[in-house]
């Protein structure tokens, strides 16, 4: 008989009902270190006090009133973001795959008018999320089987190759990359690829669209991922971290990439409501601080230092570590869902990705200590599988 909850997930059988900074408590009482934060979600840990203060004060004000009227928490929210990036505007949604479609959407109108383009490329490996479209970008087999038929429009060129770039041409509407491929596996875009991407999107004047849901907001040591390249798109979508548990993702534009996007085009019903922007408002505050990110990066460097040890140390389990900040991941030499399952039997949470790759994305301000813990626990996981 089908569950009451659609069996779309294989999961663990762990519930947890409480949590605090980088520790998770189940049902009966066992305490699990996570070192996947709601896969790069929660940023600033479980129940970090900023986020509970700022969302119960504003659930005693004021909830939800629609996309009808002005709402300030938003228009803090979008200052804050604009200011901090290259974009001039931004449009709230509640996830990261709301963040894609729009960002399709845009894409596609921007030409409308103004020599119909409409081809999308986008990159092996890529996760842009579930929706119709998303799957279409990503093109995997394992994603669009049975969905069909799929949106058309899409293409995929090879991830971080630059003599691939070169399909990229005058008929191409926008090009949708992650800086670096959380779900295809810690895949980090070099520095060269995004800029010879930037020069063929410049030279064809397709738009350059940045998917920075996982490793945007201080994940990768700098506020946005792309940061470290110099090199800046025209769109980026993001989630997950921005909301720190809340759902909550923004699509940010430059001017120009928005001039489509007038009155009517498109809406929602919640997303930048005033509970979300509240919340959304305190993590950037905090997370966009250098003393905050300077911290990520030393703690990045602290856990990957660590990491390297236990890779060292366990051959017949690991090949090597990826990553960048705390986005960290562990390629395999055992299957990744073992490693994970080993984790789970010390009562540590990493999250598989593809190109059997173990993910480690802790909170951002996950302590020393808890690091420290973390790598004892990796390293007897790996001891139980060798
Ligand atoms: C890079 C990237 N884009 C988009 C999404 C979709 O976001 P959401 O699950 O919030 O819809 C994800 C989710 O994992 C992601 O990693």
């Amino acid at each position: 008989m089908i569950p009451s909850v659609l069996p779309t997930y294989n999961r663990a059988p762990l519930a947890f009902v409480a949590g605090s900074g980088s520790w998770l408590t189940t049902e009966d009482g066992r305490r699990y270190l996570d070192l996947g934060a709601g896969i790069a979600v929660n940023v600033l840990g479980h129940a970090a006090p900023e986020l509970v203060a700022a969302i119960t004060a504003q659930a005693g004000r004021l909830w939800h009133v629609s996309n009808l009227y002005r709402i300030p928490e938003q228009e803090a929210l979008a200052t804050a973001l604009v200011e901090a990036t290259f974009a001039d505007t931004v449009f709230f949604t509640n996830s990261g795959t709301e963040a894609m479609e729009l960002a399709v959407k845009m894409s596609r109108k921007y030409w409308d008018g103004h020599g119909e383009r409409s081809e999308i490329v986008a990159f092996h490996g890529a996760f842009h999320g579930r929706s119709s479209a998303a799957i279409a970008a990503s093109g995997a087999e394992k994603m669009v089987k049975g969905f069909g038929p799929l949106l058309p429009g899409f293409v995929q060129l090879p991830f971080d190759d630059i003599a691939a770039l070169e399909a990229i041409t005058e008929a191409t509407a926008a090009v949708i990359v992650e800086p670096a491929q959380g779900e295809g596996g810690i895949r980090v875009a070099s520095d060269a690829f995004l800029k010879a991407l930037r020069a063929r999107c410049d030279a064809t004047g397709a738009l350059l669209v940045f998917d920075e849901v996982q490793c945007g907001m201080g994940r990768t040591g700098r506020l946005f991922a792309h940061e470290w390249s110099g090199v800046h798109p025209d769109i980026m979508m993001v989630a997950k971290g921005i909301g720190g548990g809340f759902p909550l993702g923004a699509v940010l534009a430059t001017e120009a990439a928005a001039r489509g996007m007038v009155a009517g085009t498109h809406g929602s019903t919640y997303g930048g409501n005033p509970l979300g922007c509240a919340v959304g408002g305190t993590v950037m505050s905090i997370v966009s601080d250098p003393a905050f990110l300077s911290e990520v990066n030393r703690k990045g460097a602290l856990f990957r230092q660590g990491l390297e040890a236990v890779v060292a140390a366990h051959p017949d389990v690991f090949e090597a570590v990826r990553g960048q900040g705390l986005l960290l991941g562990l390629r395999c030499v055992k299957p990744a869902a073992e490693v994970v399952q080993a984790g789970y039997a010390q009562n540590l949470l990493t999250v598989a990705a593809a190109d059997n790759v173990v993910r480690l994305l802790p909170a951002l301000n996950i302590p020393d200590e808890d690091i420290a813990e973390a790598l004892a626990r990796l390293d007897r996981a790996a001891t139980s599988l060798s």
